[in-house]
């Protein structure tokens, strides 16, 4: 190669590093996080969302799995496009039966009224027991996943703070899920069940993990949003209405996807960051979960690459097959672990996903590494919370991290970036991560389980 293209492609490589530079977090910056980060979870704790950006809320989940649960159960899981019924049978603590029926949750019924969104719920719910369970039936008693932030005042009460991800469902910000979906249910009348339980899907996880290995201390979604539940012992919890029994430990639910909702970590946000954020549906608001999660990797990227081209660095010759890249959302999260390969395999991917037929080995090089950078700033920014339970968990020798989400089982290499930061935050303590199948469904059903053994 002569030197001349040599010295160019070394300055278009600095150039495209210049650029990516606010997306890398380094440990003096990694550092600051987690000192704001514990900061917030301190003031959340005492506070809630009035003190911190950290909601830190009291699930009154205190009771895990005993091998004692006996019986059948509803679980219900919303928070995506996807929502699901679920009936578990249980015999001395184990899942010894279980049925799911998917349905879809349309654009309209996600963003249209509070009342057509829990009538539609009812409806695929008499749809599920018409379908599976045979008529006069005893009372069922429901768990019911709503993966959006809520604030409890007991484990069947929860008012919604705010709609997160793909959902803006009017009128029910500030009212009780548990309440408009016992209300849709009675409206059907001949339904004979019952929501006992309220939960986040990562107190799902959790209590899942739980049931698969009683080590597990954190329940974590790396799906299209991202949250991670913990056990704190329950004497540092504030916030507690009614009989705390005599309870060791409580799952929290922090909601750190809105972590930085207060402009407390705004150091890290790029110039992507903010376009993605003006955006977005719900701007303003989940600002961590905007930085990693998988409804908006995928975008991040993109965006970057369309700065990258602007400036001369992506695809400068290739205009006509660019245009694919300027479609909001083109570029998905389940595109990007499939750039996390060899060089060549990335024109291929191109062209399946993309149509796009004549980028250059330098562009799948850029593209590659910019999927590289998002995934170690995903990695860094989901070890950093995780790390700061990990700490709080001092009476565990080890702590199993149960973990659900697309962006986690099919990323490559998340599993072991996520493990590496980890390590690196908190190298003296003992922890794995592990993937626990559908906690957010089958937690529903273990919860409400729980619930129903605590009451016999
Ligand atoms: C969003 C929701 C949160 C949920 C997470 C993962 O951050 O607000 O409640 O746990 O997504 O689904």
């Amino acid at each position: 190669m002569e030197e001349a293209t040599i010295l160019t492609m070394v300055k278009q490589a600095e150039k495209v590093n210049e650029f990516l530079k606010p997306f890398i977090i380094d440990e003096e910056k990694s550092a600051k996080i987690k000192a704001i980060f514990e900061q917030e979870l301190e003031l959340g704790l005492k506070h809630g969302l009035k003190g911190s950006s950290l909601q830190m809320e009291n699930t009154y989940v205190m009771d895990l799995t005993n091998g004692k649960e006996e019986g059948q159960f509803l679980a219900l899981d919303l928070g995506g496009t996807n929502f699901r019924v679920m009936l578990m049978e249980m015999h001395q603590g184990i899942i010894e039966k279980e049925q799911v029926e998917y349905y879809s949750v349309a654009e309209e019924t996600r963003l249209g009224s509070g009342d057509k969104l829990f009538d539609f719920l009812a409806e695929c719910i008499a749809d599920f027991v018409h379908k599976n369970l045979e008529k006069g039936h005893p009372q069922m008693p429901l768990g019911f996943t709503f993966s959006f932030p809520i604030e409890q005042t007991g484990l069947n009460k929860g008012v919604l703070v705010s709609w997160t991800k793909s959902f803006n469902a009017a009128g029910v910000v500030g009212q009780d899920a548990v309440k408009l979906l016992n209300d849709a249910i009675e409206r059907l009348r001949d339904l004979n069940v019952k929501v006992v339980a309220i939960l986040n899907d990562t107190t799902g996880t959790l209590v899942k993990g739980y049931y698969d290995d009683k080590s597990t201390g954190i329940g974590l979604i790396l799906g299209t949003g991202c949250n991670g539940a913990y056990l704190e012992s329950a004497k540092k919890v504030v916030h507690w209405c009614g009989d705390r029994r005599d309870a060791k430990e409580v799952i929290i639910d922090p909601e750190f996807g809105a972590f930085g909702d207060n402009g407390c970590i705004d150091f890290v946000k790029t110039k992507v960051d903010r376009e993605l954020d003006n955006d977005s549906l719900l701007p303003k608001s989940f600002t961590y979960e905007k930085y990693f999660a998988g409804k908006y990797l995928g975008e991040l990227a993109r965006l970057a690459l369309v700065q990258l081209h602007q400036r001369g660095l992506f695809m400068s010759e290739n205009d006509k097959e660019y245009k694919h890249f300027l479609e909001k959302d083109a570029f998905t999260a389940a595109m990007l672990p499939q750039t996390q390969v060899e060089n060549a395999y990335i024109g291929e991917v191109l062209k399946q996903e993309l149509n796009i037929q004549n980028a250059t080995k330098d562009d799948w090089a850029i593209l590659k590494h910019v999927c590289n950078i998002l995934s170690q700033r995903c990695a860094i920014l989901v070890a950093i919370p995780l790390s700061v339970f990990i700490n709080r968990m001092d009476t565990k020798e080890h702590v199993a991290i149960a973990v659900t989400g697309s962006l986690y089982r099919f990323h490559p290499q998340l599993k072991d970036l996520l493990e590496t930061h980890i390590r690196k935050i908190v190298p003296n303590r003992s922890f794995h991560t592990f993937l626990s199948d559908d906690g957010s469904g089958k937690g529903a059903g273990l919860v409400a389980a729980v619930a129903a053994r605590l009451s016999h």
